[in-house]
């Protein structure tokens, strides 16, 4: 855009500052948004991308402001990936390195991430500095009392509430959560888990002194003062684009006028905050942006005694503040009950990053225009807003329903304002002078928190009088019952039931006919076919039945003038209800995480191994300067690519064309198979396994399989062109494609399974068990789904040609050595022209096993052929398409029992749904046979299909395998309990292993029996969580409650581990400083931490003086596939532990080249320094370089991890919400390498397998292309859905003398103890499935077999708990009466 004298003397160079840094543009692509300007431009890398959309928080910064009619700065935090550069003229940019950094010195909240062991692969980490740093410097400016000296004026829950919308993969959110509520005032020390600061039993005062000060009178930043003398508003223009911030109604209105007189079709877009595009992807940029936010008419906020209105560009946290505000004052009572409900619901829109700067103005024009299911439409409408609207020169106010009806809005009309009208006004109309207003707002998602779309939201609003002549009965006067969020239809008001309660005394009977009403009149149709229209309609008549329940249950409280509202004038009996009203509310959500306690030992026996040492480069993680793959600064002339991928499961391709716009400058190649250079071939992935082509050749043979690559000169190019590439698809002559397992078996399509991976098929003898059983079970299915990795940075690779046809490429890959070997096949050259690099990992969970390949392998490919550097950062929809996920499977299963619950006999049938090629499908039988021994079948036969069919090949995700044959051999043993109506977790106990049966089950790595830890741990846990107290607590809390129910289960896992060869190298430099460089990959497991931990431990046996500070002292070291050869796959949990016995072997050989010449200058000195001794051995040409190769013996290959969990739930039989109380989890460690590291392993672990059984729906339409393709609808865990109680014992188990210093694995085998919160599930839907049956006079407990779906989401639990519910017990209360 060129600098141009601009009309109106508008500003015409765009002006802010970054972490303190001014810049000023006047050339911009205004649809760039202010991340793809840190990230590409600017040194500042710690603003991460993770979803692009808003929905994770990885790129959230601190957005400074100043307000000059107020003459303050206003900090607040915002998503950097929406917010639209230009807009942010005038303001001062602080990201997760602007609030400190290695160089200056780290924030507090830095240092306290790392000391309490918060980050992991560390990729969510600065954005969730930043989410806190912004709460902080917010609550500082408040009023509140001052805090204790150390603390922040924020309290434990608006801490926790900090990182809402934040998401993180690795930790499972706990310890986040402590580092957090660290800074809280009213914080108990106590409660605050495992960190690095002190130790348990310490006095408070030096807990205190240990942690990294914060003083909240500092500012940590200064606002720019010359950004106070900017002109706000903003005029930039060039040939292609220009950007406008009109600062009066009639500028604006020409500029509108303009658009509309031109003819010639430039597109234009009015912007307020651009949040907008998280949920519609703008496709191309626009012509002309228009910024609202210049004109104040759009920013005022006008209340008086007829209303509220709230200018379209007040932002929804402002909107939030403004309504509560009214809360303090006690005038127009029952208004104020519903002003502060409905901010309480905004509250819930999205999340804190995206409420600050997202408009109401804006969000209402979404619904309008978009259909957006919107949360502000619904309750708006129930409090019949108006809305103030401006065409041409023409304005006018339109009720909100007549705005929403009419057709959507044209480019010429804009949203001026919105106006909530006094309710207390119009009822003063009303003949009926006791009458009151009832308000209350629902919302059902999967997120109590927000940062969710609701399945369904509602808001209605009730005049109600008390009947004279009744005993306290409610009269109905008016209603309004508005609806929304759930289909292709606006927010509605269901008018039928509205207008069949108006005037009616309410009753059980007339709540019937009403909910009967609603539901045949088809009020909620829902968005599309795979949306569960019976569920939603069942949760509207839920909302309805808590509404008008609760005025039939307690009508005393409208009968004494009370009703939901605030009395006038104040009263005592007034200031109660409202204490009551804030209870309800408080119970409705309450605080997070109450506590979570760790138990474990640090060893001391081999110091600092054992010790719960800090992540190694935490703190570097917390400010964003850890340098990702991405982060790595492109070469100049860097290219970028993506994929354009198959959308057809099964079809020729005939041709693939660009949008013709799009034939463009910029886009510089689109490489396909035919790309691949002589003596090379299409690879895309290689491996002992099996192999799969770079891209499809000719055919494509499943919904995601990689058909191009095109290459551009900008990543958004890059995506934009491959966005609109059309693929003329053929299925002329083709089979069709196999889609189901069971067409798999009938065509036979199957992979092979490598003798030396087969699991046999059968223990002891299947028919004799059969024979010997009381009961069986025949024929009985189980059906299981898949799982996205959804690691927080994507796939990624950097490729750099170089001298002599060699190439460097960095990779975010689990397997390097993989990826070297592939890209060398690909190419046709020789191995060592190729260097892979990895250095850290933003998350891998197997998803950067073998599918990392391909990404560096097409990046090599490119930068081959065009001779520059060619880089991917794969956007989260196409990485969610192409990434194949966890296995699904089928199960059928035949099982006999005794009468007292113990099997005798398992048959197994298991078809395993593969997808199309091999990728590491083929371990999945010993995998799933390996964990589902972990009972005591008496006897097991079992038959694994690993079918091939056309989906994307499914790969390895933490815990493949292992974590579907637990919860199979768990779905068995419920079923075996219902059918006898015996209490599952006796079925556990009695068919748990013996070490003789133990021997039997595991032949080749059953262990010592003291290793056999299981019994301990099962008893263990039964005191530990109180298990016998808590189910009866349980039974009486399901006996006196009717709407929600509770569970409790305890579930065992046994897990087979593998440790791998894995090499190790270590140097010692000069000054005494150690080098060291393993196999593994640190993928945020913590692996670098223990490495660090073997080296220091080893070398530290030469016993020099000062040899406390030797872990200080060591460098881990990016692999480099060159300097370190045969690094093999991080994977399988053992990597940690075999790079530590690498790291270990290679010391031994440096200590005893050492040891003499420390012995002779002990000697010589007495006492000796470690650098001294490096010196001497350099100057004696000693050889201070050590490489092994670890290659585990026959009878430390194989072990077998223990560990049990107790968890507890509770569901809401009207909502489908299961709510995580508590879990208790012992896990066997053996002697932990890093008790830290091991506990986050345990803890994050845990949590994604929650994800996984509750959560995580990875939805795809009938050829298998994903529609779960963002963080729109593929839900992670947050904070707000982990156990609100989370306690963790690691068993420091007797020494294991065949382990590395007798530790054991914790990267997987935790996730397998999530299957107890499914367990929990099914348990309270069994109470409601009773429950339901009694109301129909029923209750023989012949309903108690059902089988619970994973994930056991809302739809899902709510279906088991009766979509009638509410029907069936209105009808039983009224043939009670
Ligand atoms: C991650 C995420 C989660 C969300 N979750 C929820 C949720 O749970 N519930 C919910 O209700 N909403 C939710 N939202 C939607 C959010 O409330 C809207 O994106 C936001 O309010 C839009 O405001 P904006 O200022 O960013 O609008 P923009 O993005 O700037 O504009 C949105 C659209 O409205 C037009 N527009 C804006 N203002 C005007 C005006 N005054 N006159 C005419 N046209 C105008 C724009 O041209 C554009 O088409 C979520 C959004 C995100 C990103
Ligand atoms: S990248 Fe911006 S919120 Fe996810
Ligand atoms: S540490 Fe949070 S995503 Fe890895």
């Amino acid at each position: 855009m060129d600098l141009k004298k601009s009309e109106n003397n508008h500003s015409s160079v765009l002006i802010f500052c970054v972490n303190g840094d001014k810049f000023e543009l006047s050339k911009v692509d205004p649809s760039t948004t202010l991340l793809e300007f840190l990230r590409t431009q600017t040194r500042f890398k710690s603003v991460k991308l993770g979803c692009g959309e808003g929905g994770c928080g990885a790129c959230v910064v601190l957005i400074s402001k100043y307000d000059p009619l107020l003459d303050i700065v206003e900090d607040f935090t915002a998503s950097s990936c929406l917010t639209l550069l230009c807009s942010i003229h005038g303001c001062s940019i602080t990201t997760s390195e602007g609030i400190g950094n290695s160089k200056h010195g780290f924030h507090p909240i830095h240092e306290r991430f790392a000391g309490f062991h918060a980050s992991q692969c560390g990729f969510c980490t600065p954005g969730m500095c930043v989410s806190l740093f912004g709460t902080l410097v917010n609550a500082e400016k408040n009023n509140f009392p001052e805090p204790p000296s150390g603390f922040s004026k924020i309290t434990v829950s608006e801490s926790e509430k900090a990182i809402a919308g934040n998401l993180c993969r690795c930790t499972g959110y706990r310890p986040i959560a402590d580092a957090c509520k660290s800074f809280a005032a009213d914080v108990d020390m106590e409660d605050l888990g495992l960190n690095s600061f002190w130790k348990k039993g310490d006095s408070k005062d030096l807990k205190l002194s240990t942690l990294p000060r914060y003083n909240h009178h500092h500012k940590n930043i200064k606002f720019p003062m010359f950004l106070k003398d900017i002109k706000h508003d903003l005029f930039l223009d060039s040939e292609k684009h220009s950007w406008h911030k009109p600062t009066s109604l009639n500028e604006l209105q020409s500029l509108l006028d303009l658009n509309h007189d031109n003819a010639n079709g430039s597109r234009m877009k009015l912007v307020v905050s651009n949040t907008g595009m998280g949920y519609y992807k703008d496709r191309e940029g626009y012509d002309k942006y228009i910024d609202l936010k210049g004109i104040s008419e759009f920013s005022k906020i006008r209340k008086d005694q007829s209303g509220i209105e709230i200018g379209a560009a007040v932002s929804i946290s402002k909107a939030i503040e403004i309504l509560k505000e009214q809360s303090n004052s006690n005038f127009m009572s029952d208004f104020v009950m519903i002003l502060e409900k409905i901010s309480d619901h905004m509250n819930k829109v999205a999340s804190g990053f995206i409420r600050n700067t997202a408009s109401v103005g804006g969000n209402l024009v979404m619904a309008q225009k978009n259909r957006f299911p919107s949360d502000i439409a619904t309750v708006l409408l129930a409090v019949d807003s108006m809305v103030h609207i401006m065409t041409g020169a023409k304005f006018e106010w339109l009720a909100l329903e007549d705005f929403l009806d009419r057709p959507p809005l044209g480019l010429e009309s804009v949203l001026l304002s919105i106006k909530i009208p006094n309710m207390k006004l119009k009822k003063s109309e009303s003949s009926e002078t006791k009458s009151r207003f009832v308000f209350e707002t629902y919302r059902a998602s999967s997120r109590p928190l927000g940062n969710a779309l609701s399945y369904l939201n509602a808001a209605f609003l009730v005049q109600v009088s008390p009947c004279k002549d009744t005993d306290g009965t409610i009269m109905i006067e008016t209603c309004r019952l508005s609806f929304g969020g759930f289909g292709d239809k606006h927010a509605v008001r269901a008018k039928h039931v509205e207008e069949f309660l108006a005037g009616k005394l309410l009753n059980v009977g007339i709540l019937y006919n009403a909910v009967n009403l609603f539901t045949s009149t088809g009020t909620i149709i829902p968005q599309d076919e795979t949306s569960k229209k019976a569920y939603l309609s069942s949760l509207a008549v839920g909302f309805l039945f808590q509404f008008f329940n609760s005025l039939i249950d307690s009508p005393a409280r409208i009968t004494n003038g009370y009703l939901n509202g605030y009395t006038h004038p104040p009263s005592v009996e007034a200031s109660n209800i409202k204490e009551n009203q804030k209870q309800v509310h408080h119970s409705k959500f309450p605080t997070l995480l109450s506590s979570g306690k760790q138990i474990l030992q640090a060893g001391s026996e081999y110091c600092p191994i054992g010790k719960p040492v800090v992540k190694s480069g935490a703190a570097l993680q917390a400010s964003g300067e850890a340098v990702f793959v991405d982060d790595i600064p492109s070469p100049t002339n860097c290219l970028h690519g993506t994929y354009i991928y198959s959308e057809k499961p099964l079809a020729r391709i005939k041709s693939i064309k660009l949008g013709s716009e799009l034939q463009l400058d910029g886009v510089r190649d689109i490489l396909s198979c035919k790309d691949i250079p002589n003596g090379g071939k299409n690879l895309g992935a290689n491996s002992i396994f099996g192999s799969e082509p770079l891209f499809a050749e000719e055919i494509a043979r499943c919904v995601g399989e990689r058909l191009a690559f095109v290459v551009a000169d900008t990543q958004k190019l890059a995506d934009i062109a491959a966005n609109s590439a059309v693929v003329d698809y053929s299925i002329e002559n083709l089979e069709l494609p196999i889609l189901r397992v069971e067409d798999a078996v009938e065509r036979s399509s199957f992979f092979e399974v490598p003798p030396f991976l087969r699991p046999g098929n059968q223990i002891g003898d299947v028919s004799k068990g059969m024979a010997e059983a009381d009961h069986k079970v025949l024929s009985a299915e189980i059906k299981l789904g898949s799982q996205y990795y959804f690691y927080m940075e994507t796939q990624t690779a950097l490729a750099v040609p170089d001298e002599d046809n060699c190439i460097t490429v960095y990779s975010s890959s689990q397997s390097p050595e993989l990826v070297h070997s592939t890209i060398a096949r690909c190419l046709g050259i020789p191995e060592n022209n190729v260097r892979v690099i990895t250095r850290r990992v933003g998350g891998g969970f197997g998803g950067k096993g073998l599918k990392s390949i391909a990404a560096a392998a097409s990046c090599a490919l490119a930068a081959h052929k065009l001779q520059r550097p060619v880089r991917m950062y794969l956007n989260r929809k196409t990485d969610m398409i192409m990434a194949g996920g966890r296995h699904p499977m089928k199960i059928t299963y035949n099982v006999g029992f005794k009468n007292n619950g113990k099997i005798t006999a398992l048959e197994l049938k298991i078809l395993v749904n593969s997808g199309i090629y091999p990728d590491v499908s083929v371990i999945m039988p010993r995998n799933i046979v390996g964990a589902l021994k972990k009972y005591d079948w008496g006897a097991l036969s079992f038959d694994i299909k690993l079918c091939r069919t056309n989906h994307p090949s499914r790969s390895a995700m933490r815990a493949p395998g292992d974590v579907q044959g637990s919860f199979i051999a768990e779905g068995i043993i419920e079923n075996v309990a219902d059918t006898l109506s015996m209490e599952v977790d006796s079925v556990r106990s009695i068919n748990l292993h013996t070490y003789t049966s133990l021997k039997a089950f595991y032949e080749d790595c059953y262990g010592e029996p003291l290793e056999y830890t299981m019994p301990l741990i099962w008893n263990k846990l039964a005191v530990s969580a109180n298990y016998e107290h808590r189910v009866d607590k349980v039974k009486e809390f399901n006996r006196i409650n009717t709407w929600k129910k509770r569970g409790i289960s305890r579930v065992p896992a046994l897990y087979e581990l593998n440790l791998r060869p894995t090499p190790g190298k270590v140097g010692i430099l000069s000054d005494g400083s150690v080098v060291v460089e393993v196999g593994g990959i640190e993928l945020g497991q913590g692996l670098w931490t223990k490495v660090k931990q073997m080296a220091a431990f080893v070398l530290g046996s030469i016993q020099c003086d000062g040899n406390g500070s030797l872990l200080d002292k060591v460098r881990v070291v990016q692999s480099d596939s060159l300097s370190l050869i045969q690094g093999g796959l991080t994977a399988g949990s053992t990597t940690s532990e075999s790079s530590c016995e690498a790291v270990r072997l290679s010391c031994n050989v440096l200590v005893e080249r050492l040891m003499p010449i420390k012995k002779k200058l002990q000697e010589e000195n007495g006492s000796i320094k470690w650098e001294t001794l490096i010196l001497q051995a350099y100057m004696q040409a000693v050889n201070l370089s050590a490489s092994s190769f670890f290659v585990p013996s026959y009878n430390s290959m194989k072990y077998i991890n223990y560990g049990a969990a107790v968890s507890e739930v509770e569901i809401d039989l009207l909502t489908g919400e299961t709510r995580f109380l508590q879990t208790d989890i012992i896990y066997d460690c053996g002697q932990s390498l890093n008790p830290a590291v091991d506990l986050g392993q345990i803890e994050g672990s845990f949590i994604q397998g929650l994800g996984f059984f509750m959560l995580e729906e990875y939805e795809t339409n009938l050829d298998g292309l994903v529609l779960a393709d963002g963080t729109w609808n593929y839900k992670i865990p947050t904070i707000d859905t982990i156990p609100q109680q989370f306690n963790v014992e690691i068993l420091n188990s007797e020494h294991h003398q065949h382990r590395v210093l007798s530790s054991k694995a914790s990267g997987e085998p935790p996730l397998l103890l999530a299957a107890s919160v499914h367990c929990a599930t099914r348990s309270a839907i069994k109470e409601a499935r009773k429950q339901l049956l009694s109301w129909s006079n029923l209750d023989d407990g012949s309903d108690s077999t059902f089988q619970l779906g994973v994930p056991a989401t809302m739809p899902v639990v709510k279906e088991l708990s009766g979509l009638d519910i509410v029907q069936r017990y209105l009808k039983w209360k009224m043939d009670n009466k």
